[in-house]
């Protein structure tokens, strides 16, 4: 019987994941191996659409593959490749470049969001054109279902729109895929600012669980977590957004409902709670950090890993652009 494919894509951005990431994205796809033929693609093309720092880029994109596998992304199973070393992903953009209107392009409403952060005449045409980078990214591999957040989802419609629009001008060529509804999964805030999404891009590391961070340093972070002056263990996230943070991030690593983790704490103190919180947290990434080590300490074996994959991938990706260079007279 044939899997579901499915596709996800992770930028290396960052030095280390974030426990947002890993209860949020990284441990669903973890689950969903034996269930889907996964391609986990590290999109180092997209993270060129901002100055990258060359050296940093390189680091990061070994970096976040080493954890995708020390979390449980197995090799053998899934297809873990980078997305530069598969040539077909660029080849087919150019293409889909031919076939948008740049009016529609023009209607992103990320690349006003960041251009305007950037300035207008700095953004690159990269930046620009990232959704068509999306686009070539899922039809590629004739992915069906894509899941996706609110963020991606006009960049999804994009891509619907583009593969209807090939194949009524050259003929049937792409599989149109559908936006799913990810699972539902724990959203993890702040620790600092519990009102906000855990993310990279907070302005400070405070309240950000980095999976790489020293245990020691973790637990620290989490003893300090902002929680509220009412004394009492219950999950509001209105009245009480620290205190239901620590609880869903304990329920989350521990497998259990929220309401048994308040059952459990209440009546105790706040120091009880973050106690266990520290330490679900930490024997869930002391052993992530650990193994990401060991895979980094020898590039040449990770290397191999990544190549193997790329193969595997391109020569999934080299059925679809045939098609399309022939289809368009190429
Ligand atoms: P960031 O917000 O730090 O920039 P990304 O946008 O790169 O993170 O997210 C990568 C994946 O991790 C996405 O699938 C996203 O849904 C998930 N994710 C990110 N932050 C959180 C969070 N705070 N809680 C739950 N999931 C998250
Ligand atoms: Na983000």
């Amino acid at each position: 019987m044939t899997r579901p494919l499915l596709f996800s894509g992770m930028q290396p951005s960052s030095d280390s994941l974030h426990l947002g990431n890993y209860i949020g994205a990284l441990r669903q796809w973890i689950t969903m191996q034996d269930e889907f033929d996964a391609l986990f693609c590290v999109v180092d093309l997209h993270a060129i659409t901002v100055p990258q720092d060359p050296a940093e880029l390189r680091a990061r994109t070994r970096a976040t593959a080493a954890q995708y596998i020390a979390a449980g992304i197995d090799p053998a199973r899934s297809t873990l490749f980078v997305q530069s070393q598969v040539p077909a992903h660029t080849e087919l953009a150019w293409v889909l470049n031919t076939v948008t209107g740049f009016g529609e392009a023009s209607r992103m409403t990320q690349f006003k969001d960041k251009s305007a952060r950037q300035g207008q005449e700095s953004a690159s045409v990269g930046l620009f054109t990232y959704p068509i980078l999306m686009a070539a990214d899922i039809l590629l591999y004739q992915t069906a279902q894509v899941p996706v957040g609110e963020d991606q989802r006009q960049h999804l419609e994009l891509t619907r729109t583009l593969a209807e629009r090939f194949n009524s001008r050259f003929g049937e060529t792409f599989t149109v895929p559908e936006g799913v509804i990810p699972r539902a999964s724990a959203k993890i805030y702040d620790l600092q600012n519990p009102t906000a999404k855990m993310s990279k891009s907070a302005e400070s590391e405070a309240g950000l669980i980095k999976v790489l961070d020293d245990p020691k340093a973790t637990a620290k972070k989490i003893m300090r977590a902002v929680t509220d002056t009412d004394g009492e263990i219950r999950f509001d996230r209105e009245a009480k957004p620290g205190v239901s943070n620590l609880l869903s991030i304990h329920a989350a690593l521990t497998g259990r409902s929220v309401d048994a983790v308040v059952e459990e704490f209440a009546g105790g103190g706040y120091g009880d709670l973050k106690k266990a919180v520290a330490e679900s947290v930490t024997a869930t990434t002391a052993p992530i950090a650990a193994r990401t080590a060991e895979l980094l300490g020898d590039p040449a074996e990770l290397d191999r890993i990544l190549a193997d994959a790329a193969e595997v991938a391109s020569e999934r990706a080299e059925r679809t652009l045939e098609r399309v260079y022939d289809r368009v007279g190429l």
